[in-house]
């Protein structure tokens, strides 16, 4: 029986304790020229001894749950196991200590590392040159998608090429970068085996078509095989291909991007390469690009001459999209996973991460629906549809009730109530098989019994109906409405 681990007690910057450590900081006489406004007279931590903060942080940790704790299926997020010899080397102080305004004479290695990364990133795409300033996937969209404004500018079709098709099965991101980068969005559908319609996407491919942008294995965990086709025609119409690569788990060193036809790819490190995607941490997207679009990538570019250097500027440069060069340690991550694992790691990640998905989608397929081909990549969706199903939500419930984390749900928007479930290649049978039962439990469960849960966990049922009409401030709102009362 699983019950996750409470604590009842005042956040620490609401308990008064004895401090046994004074920093003399009161007596020092700092020359500094901070502006009055930015100034504060507290920081407020108060008076804590460290044992108790420690203690506090490690309590709260407990109540956490994360890769290392448990199986985390979230769809779309590739949660897989992180390494701690990645995590071990991020923190070499080597890495750690840096700063990007040092003498490149002095961070050699460093550079070298985003460079042989840089190759790295090439060869599993297949592309030309690659940047990996971006700080996210959406990030990367974005990065992308100016670079295929710039190419349109500079080849005077920017008036007449405005339009981005995007199918419906899609990550929100991509029509959201899409508009930001100025585009009209085209939105195309699939057919019900949750691929392309390839009559629609001919209609909407046009010369007003800037990109056409697709993830392939798609949101639905389904490979659409019609894509050299669709490659060759978007390019008689001369418009780029974009490839979101956050799915990339479910294909690489099998095929890359660039055989399927595509100009410009974003690749999800903060997911395929090791650092665990969620929880809004750090995350990096860089954008590798084919030849012709080389000269848009953001500056600088990393080069080696018999010395590694971070100054070239491609001369139609778009710009820069993030300080200095991106998200560096998540960067020695993906390095050190890639270096690990070798091509034929990486294969058999890829291989076990899509053999997982498919054990898993038939197993489920086998009391719930499972929309689209039956023959899955890196994840799938089930749908909590017919008759005496609970909603996807009630499931979701019961399995974090019984300490397993619940997969994605309400995503994508073309499947009713759905499941997104990613194993990845870290799931284990035995972890496979108890969230399937877990799943089977649930629905054989009474709804009245399922409304009430989750009840192991220090939050229990939420009233969403309540939560949204009578939104609480969070607590720093809460302290500056009373400040200002
Ligand atoms: C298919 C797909 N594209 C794009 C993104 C956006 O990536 P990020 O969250 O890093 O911005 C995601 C994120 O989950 C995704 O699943």
């Amino acid at each position: 029986m699983y019950h996750q681990a409470v604590f009842d007690e005042p956040i620490i910057t609401e308990r008064k304790g004895r401090r046994t450590i004074k920093l003399p900081l009161e007596d020092r006489n700092f020359n500094v020229d901070i502006p009055k406004e930015f100034r504060r007279s507290e920081i407020g931590i108060g008076d804590r001894e460290e044992f108790t903060v420690v203690r506090h942080y490690v309590r709260l940790s407990e109540m956490n749950y994360g890769v290392d704790t448990g199986f985390y299926p979230l769809g779309s997020c590739t949660m897989k196991y992180n390494p701690k010899i990645a995590e071990e080397i991020a923190s070499l102080a080597g890495f750690r200590m840096i700063h990007p305004l040092q003498d490149p004479a002095d961070v050699q290695g460093a550079l070298k590392l985003l460079y042989e990364l840089g190759g790295a990133l090439k060869k599993i795409t297949g592309m030309d040159e690659i940047t990996l300033q971006p700080l996210a996937g959406a990030d990367g969209e974005f990065t992308g998608l100016s670079i295929v404004r710039a190419y349109f500018e500079c080849m005077g079709e920017l008036d007449r090429r405005r339009e981005v098709v995007v199918p419906d099965s899609a990550h929100g991101s991509n029509p959201a970068s899409s508009t930001m980068a100025g585009f009209d969005v085209v939105e195309i559908p699939s057919q019900e085996d949750g691929t392309v319609d390839l009559d629609a996407f001919k209609a909407a491919v046009t010369d007003r078509t800037a990109a056409f942008m697709i993830t392939n294995p798609n949101t639905l965990g389904i490979f659409d095989d019609k894509i050299l086709e669709m490659a060759s025609y978007a390019h008689s119409k001369g418009a780029l291909l974009y490839y979101d690569g956050a799915n990339l788990n479910g294909i690489m060193t099998k095929t890359t991007p660039a055989k399927m036809g595509f100009d410009i790819v974003h690749l999800n490190l903060h997911k395929t390469f090791s650092t665990p995607h969620g929880g809004g941490g750090p995350g990096s997207g860089p954008i590798a690009v084919v030849e012709k679009l080389r000269d848009f990538l953001p500056y600088p570019l990393i080069t080696y001459d018999g010395k590694y250097r971070m100054d070239y500027i491609p001369p139609k440069t778009i710009g820069k999209v993030a300080s200095f060069n991106g998200n560096f340690l998540v960067m020695v991550r993906a390095w050190a996973y890639i270096k690990m694992m070798g091509e034929d790691g990486l294969r058999d990640a890829c291989e076990t991460a899509v053999a997982n998905s498919n054990y898993m989608s038939r197993k489920m397929s086998e009391f719930m629906p499972v929309p689209g081909k039956v023959l899955k990549k890196h994840e799938f969706v089930a749908s909590a549809t017919g008759t005496n199903m609970p909603k996807a939500g009630e499931i979701a419930k019961h399995l974090i009730d019984n300490g397993i984390h619940a997969p994605t749900i309400y995503f994508p928007l073309i499947v009713r109530e759905a499941l997104m479930i990613e194993p990845t290649e870290s799931a284990t049978k035995e972890e496979m098989d108890s969230f399937i039962q877990k799943v089977r439990e649930a629905i054989n469960t009474p709804i009245s019994v399922l409304e009430q849960e989750p009840k192991n966990l220090k939050v229990g049922k939420i009233d969403d109906v309540d939560a949204s009409k009578n939104p609480r401030p969070s607590l720093r709102m809460a302290r500056k409405l009373k400040a200002s009362q």
